[in-house]
């Protein structure tokens, strides 16, 4: 029997109500001020009440949001990197400065969670941009967020009364204490997280089979929670891997399941997140490759690896493993990264997330040493039915 890794911060968070207590919950909550959450808000709670975001069990309150704006900590010390926070709407301030409880809704109207008023304070949006994302430009996806959201916050605890609907990945959802329970049973000591917003290619393939090499089980994890609007849909990003999983990988080995959060494009800071949530899964090991979690050009393409020497093994108890910027090279005839590759750039099959989203969208091919032909052909196909039903 494997032994599993200790959630971040000791206790794995579990913030769910059932039975007669979420009954009578439900009941009161119809009371309190209330809204809509928005998909980040949504993706956040589902987060926090399952523990994924272990140890946090609620948004952060005040304290605690300064702390990890300006030193990636709580105020108790624990490592924590990126502010997960609630917006409260300008027009209800007033009405949740006078309540204890505010309640979170789905658009269907149905009642998500209720969070304790514990802390309401207003935040400098710039120096959270700066200080997070490392640029206050409004191009950055998730600086342009911050900038359109409420800069009043509330921050106290959750309960969560209703999951918000899983859609058509409910299938793919597993809570932390479930994967655990599951790496267990499969005698999985060491296990490799996965983190993408993207459909597979060759060198996440790589990257994944090469750290799959030293460990006993890869857990892919693609993120499923909101993203910015021209990245590849969440689903067809799935379909990618379920093409790919049936005939390129071994079932015994990996486990596929969806990331509920959203995306920031926080890079090096959101990559802390990232493993900090996979060792919650209770992953032992993390990838990070390439400008992990970036956008644009707003990050070096290592920054998110060098981040990782801000905490010691103590404080982050996942082990990251690092991988250069791999591609296909025709000299190599293989997969290869800048560390391992002696030939120069011309040899080297190398294609930009935007310039493949264009070729995509165009009903172009990319290379098969880029992207396996199966693959490609899921992606055409689910664009084309995306740009069809629009
Ligand atoms: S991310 O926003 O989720 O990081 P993406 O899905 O592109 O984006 O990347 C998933 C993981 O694969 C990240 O750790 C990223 O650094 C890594 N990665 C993506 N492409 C490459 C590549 N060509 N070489 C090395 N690592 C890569």
């Amino acid at each position: 029997m494997g032994e599993t890794i200790a959630p971040h911060g000791g206790i794995l968070v579990n913030r769910i109500l059932e039975g007669k207590e979420r009954e009578e919950w439900l009941s009161r909550a119809a009371t309190f001020p209330s809204w809509t959450a928005s998909p980040v808000t949504r993706a956040d709670l589902i987060c926090i009440a399952t523990g994924i975001y272990s140890p946090l069990s609620g948004f952060l309150r005040e304290e605690d949001y300064l702390a990890v704006r300006d030193t990636m900590r709580l105020a108790s010390g624990t490592v924590w990197s990126i502010p997960v926070t609630l917006p409260v709407p300008r027009e209800l301030a007033g009405e949740v400065a006078g309540s204890s409880y505010v309640a979170l809704r789905e658009e269907k109207g149905t009642i998500l969670a209720v969070v304790k008023v514990e802390s309401l304070y207003q935040v400098d949006v710039k120096e959270e941009a700066k200080q997070v994302f490392r640029t206050t430009d409004t191009e950055h996806p998730g600086v342009a967020r911050l900038y359109q959201q409420s800069s009043l916050y509330l921050g106290g605890e959750i309960w969560l009364l209703n999951r918000p609907d899983q859609g058509e990945f409910a299938e793919y959802y597993f809570d932390p204490v479930q994967t655990r329970a599951i790496f267990r049973e499969k005698g999985w000591r060491r296990v490799v997280g996965f983190q993408t917003r993207n459909p597979v290619h060759r060198a996440h393939e790589y990257i994944q089979k090469a750290a799959l090499e030293t460990v006993d089980g890869l857990f892919l994890n693609p993120l499923v929670g909101a993203t910015k609007a021209d990245d590849i849909p969440a689903d067809v990003r799935m379909k990618s891997y379920n093409v790919i999983l049936e005939n390129y990988y071994p079932k015994e080995r990996v486990f596929f399941a969806a990331f509920p959060a959203a995306m920031r494009y926080a890079g090096p800071r959101e990559a802390i997140l990232h493993a900090i949530s996979r060792q919650n899964y209770g992953c032992t090991h993390f990838i990070v490759g390439r400008d992990h979690a970036g956008v644009g050009d707003y990050y070096g393409t290592y920054d998110a690896q060098k981040i990782f020497d801000n905490f010691t093994s103590e404080e982050l108890g996942i082990t990251p493993l690092f991988f250069e910027h791999s591609f296909y090279c025709k000299k190599c005839s293989g997969m290869a990264s800048y560390k391992t590759c002696p030939h120069s750039s011309e040899h080297h099959v190398i294609l930009s997330g935007t310039k493949v989203r264009k070729m995509l969208h165009a009903g172009e091919t990319p290379p098969p040493e880029f992207s396996r032909p199966e693959v490609v052909r899921v992606l055409i196909e689910g664009l084309r039915e995306k740009s069809m039903a629009q």
